[in-house]
């Protein structure tokens, strides 16, 4: 193996060198020196990558950078040489109109400057939300040898006296709208609320995804939930980096990793510990980049197969922490052990079965037994029906059980900040029994599925003490956030879906038990209305978001962009 030839996609373990080879590895040799690397390193196999996500546009991601040096150490130990690589970073707050956008345009960046850079191998540093997804996919793609580290989650602050996570910050958005917090304390609540690096601390999207790139194989056993802060996630990063090296040694590509089982046992830890709704889209997207559909009624059957086993925020009153102390994603393992695929191989060479043998932590009340769940199913429902025929999810562990079955009639908003501006209108008529309809939020006709940040209750209502109303929305919902929220909503109403039928007043029948979410509407009125023009909205004519639109697959196949799904191989 020498010269650039064998940066195409191979498979095959490390031998020669990129840059030990005489003549075609001289340029590279001598560019490399220029950063400072000896005459030795620069000859040293494998060659690591390390693919930082690391940006002062992304907080979340600050601590990469140090990570990265730690990461550096190991595979310097274990006889490797690495080198740091940006990409392009996604932070949830600063990125307009939203992550979801460029989820998968970061995942192409990924996936090329993996494949086509010198590198036998790569360490994937990510974090905030959509930075894990990406790095997935586009290692999945690129077809080299690969594990993911990620940021951890950041500390706890305190407001008030009393503690501070990030999902406390939609109910002090409500108390500001409802006029029971101050200016002054708002401004405080500015100064304290992210306390450091780190992701968000409860179990929205980021640990969510963490987690489960833990239990597809991807991440060292343990590595999840360990605070952003703590020493022993610079161990962690150490390790590795020891890591990878031995997987570019032994040519392990993703592919041998991101197995059916890996997936099942994804699912499975998904809904056992109430995790982000939006790791189901990533999931399929991951997975189809490998030529694997896993669909909505694999998620169901697993769902109602596992019970939720954890009850960290916003899926319960317990924190990252707790679940830290409790023995982390092994401990999770050894407890649903009975139901995952025990055959799968975790990052660090071992079975699950092994993995959840082995594991040790202080069980605390945060993680249940099998037997003792905190709920008999897992935390997300596939609803289907005339409102979403080809599914939405809802999830039930952040959802108050009394909306959990519900019917009422519809208030629809024809986009989320319609939605905001009139929710903020005191003579809007609405009752708690309404169901607040968002649409137009979905992949397409967003463009970019943006997240509901704060769903839409009518002011005077949440007046009244009103704090939680059924919502239905082809958009997201961020994962720190409780909620009754049919979500994913598909087709769009973008994309001829009845959810753009809707109009205020028709009943809606939410059932999280039976799976159903329909419109009781006649069809013939339904097709009456399909057929009535309605205003076109204005498609995006240049660049990346045009790109975009034209090829966005729908939520239940991942929002991935369309020829981006199967193996190099498999589409050549
Ligand atoms: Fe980055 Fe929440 S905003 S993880």
């Amino acid at each position: 193996m020498t010269g650039r030839a064998d940066v195409a996609g191979t498979s095959a373990p490390v031998d020669g060198g990129v840059f030990a080879d005489a003549w075609t590895g001289w340029p590279m040799r001598a560019f490399l020196r220029a950063g400072g690397l000896s005459r030795e390193a620069v000859r040293r196999r494998p060659v690591i990558g390390i693919c930082s996500s690391w940006s002062e546009l992304n907080p979340c991601n600050m601590g990469l950078r140090g990570l990265a040096e730690s990461v550096r150490r190991g595979v310097t130990a274990a006889g490797g040489t690495a080198v740091v690589f940006p990409t392009i970073s996604l932070h949830e707050q600063f990125v307009a109109p939203t992550t979801m956008l460029l989820r998968n345009l970061m995942s192409m960046d990924v996936e090329e400057m993996i494949r086509c850079s010198p590198i036998d191998g790569v360490v994937l540093l990510a974090g905030c939300d959509k930075t894990v997804p990406a790095q997935l996919m586009g290692a999945a793609s690129a077809g080299k040898p690969a594990i993911m580290l990620t940021a951890g989650p950041r500390c706890w602050a305190r407001f008030r006296g009393e503690p501070l996570v990030t999902d406390d910050g939609w109910r002090l958005v409500a108390e500001l709208i409802e006029g029971r917090l101050s200016a002054g304390e708002w401004d405080r609540l500015e100064d304290v609320f992210c306390a450091g690096t780190g992701v968000c601390n409860v179990m929205g999207t980021a640990s969510t995804m963490a987690v489960l790139a833990e239990a597809l194989g991807m991440a060292l056993p343990g590595s999840a939930v360990v605070p952003a802060a703590q020493a022993r996630r610079s161990d962690l990063a150490e390790r590795t980096g020891v890591r990878a090296v031995e997987l570019a040694r032994a040519g392990t590509v993703p592919e041998t990793v991101l197995t059916e089982a890996a997936f099942d046992n994804a699912l499975r830890v998904l809904v056992a510990i109430g995790g982000s709704a939006n790791a189901v889209i990533h999931l399929e997207a991951i997975a189809r980049r490998l030529g694997l559909v896993l669909g909505l009624d694999r998620l169901q059957r697993i769902s109602r197969q596992t019970p939720r086993v954890l009850a960290v925020r916003p899926s319960g009153t317990f924190s990252l922490e707790d679940f830290d102390e409790a023995g982390g994603v092994p401990a999770l393992l050894r407890v649903l052990a009975p139901l995952l695929r025990r055959e799968a191989v975790l990052a660090d060479g071992r079975t699950v079965a092994e993995v959840a043998a082995a594991a040790s932590g202080r069980p605390g009340p945060c993680l249940r037994p099998l037997a003792e769940p905190f709920e008999p199913d897992g935390g997300l429902v596939v609803l289907r029906g005339s409102l979403a025929p080809r599914g939405s999810i809802f999830k039930r562990s952040a959802a108050p059980a009394r909306l959990w079955t519900h019917r009422g009639p519809a208030l629809v908003f024809d986009d989320y900040r319609t939605a905001l501006q009139r929710s903020l209108d005191p003579a809007l008529r609405a009752t708690p029994d309404t169901v607040l309809v968002v649409r137009n939020a979905g992949p397409a006709g967003a463009p970019g599925m943006p997240e509901i940040d704060v769903i839409p209750i009518p002011v005077s209502l949440r007046q009244a003490g009103v704090q939680d109303m059924v919502c239905v929305t082809d958009g997201r919902m961020s994962g720190t956030q409780p909620g009754a929220v049919a979500l994913h909503v598909t087709p769009e109403a973008a994309a001829g879906g009845p959810i753009g039928l809707v109009r205020d007043g028709d009943e809606i029948v939410l059932d999280a038990r039976r799976g159903v979410l329909d419109l009781l509407v006649d069809e013939r009125v339904l097709a009456r209305r399909a057929s009535e023009p309605r205003p076109a909205r204005p498609a995006p004519s240049r660049g990346y978001e045009a790109l975009y639109v034209q090829h966005v697959l729908q939520a239940d196949a991942g929002c991935d962009l369309d020829f981006l799904a199967g193996t190099p191989a498999a589409t050549a």
